[in-house]
């Protein structure tokens, strides 16, 4: 097993890390069935870091079909022990606007329908892991400081409301969770951080927002086009904040 010093989940937008240099890629049967694809390790600002796209590395796979258990599990069988997921959101309160970058504390979970724990089959070990706080204090704040030392602004804290998708959300939909108190709204943020927790993976979540979600901004539609256009932007300081991030 390699000594990774952080694995990073790609969601979209993010498929590879172009950076990554003396590539190996790590792929195993897990115990829950087949991941999205292969971990990709390789060296990134002298340390050896690991990347999985969350979808797939073409895109084709939706968010509530990804196998967010075997993705966590070959991570951690690759060696990872923290994680940086990588999400994209819909903005919801004001300082989350298209473009943003932000690492949220928070978190409510609508998705249905998901393996969502590790002891889902019969037998296995009931795992009631303490959940108050979503993401590992420590890490938030590791990026965070990166985010700072790179000059790159990062919304601090805010409530990832985690959707079913793939569809978009409806504009009550999306009133009823900023009236629950959301500030972001995503579909990939479950079950993938409770998992983490039950794997004892240190995980935190960069979400970059791609549009304001429904009924948020002036626009009457959301646009693919939009969408991608404001990742791209949002991701093109990535590569920084990790070197910072690793460079801690
Ligand atoms: N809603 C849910 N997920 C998303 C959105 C959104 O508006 N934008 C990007 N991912």
């Amino acid at each position: 097993m390699t000594d990774i010093a952080l694995a990073v989940i790609g969601g979209t937008g993010l498929y590879k890390l172009a950076a990554l240099e003396n590539v190996d890629s790590f792929e195993r049967d897990t115990p829950y069935g087949a991941a999205s694809g292969p971990v990709r390790i390789g060296d990134f600002a002298g340390r050896r870091i690991a990347f999985l796209a969350r979808h797939g590395e073409g895109h084709s796979v939706p968010p509530h079909r990804i196998n967010y258990r075997a993705n966590l599990w070959l991570l951690k069988e690759a060696g990872a022990r923290r994680v940086l997921a990588v999400n994209a959101v819909g903005g919801i309160t004001e300082r989350w606007g298209p473009r943003t970058l932000g690492v949220p504390d928070q978190l409510i979970d609508y998705t249905w329908g998901r393996v969502s724990t590790l002891c889902e089959e019969p037998g296995s070990e009931v795992l009631h892991v303490d959940f108050t706080e979503p993401y590992t204090p420590a890490l938030r704040r590791a990026v965070l400081k990166a985010g700072a030392a790179a000059g790159i602004t990062l919304v601090d804290g805010g409530c990832y409301g985690v959707t079913q998708g793939p569809r978009l959300e409806t504009r009550a939909e999306v009133a009823r969770l900023r009236r629950d108190g959301c500030d972001l709204v995503g579909m990939t943020g479950m079950p993938e951080a409770a998992l983490a927790r039950e794997l004892g993976l240190d995980y935190a979540c960069l979400a970059l927002v791609a549009n304001w979600a429904a009924g948020c901004g002036d626009q009457t539609e959301i646009t693919l086009d939009e969408v991608f256009a404001n990742l791209e932007h949002a991701t093109a300081p990535i590569p920084r904040l990790l070197e910072h991030l690793l460079a801690d």
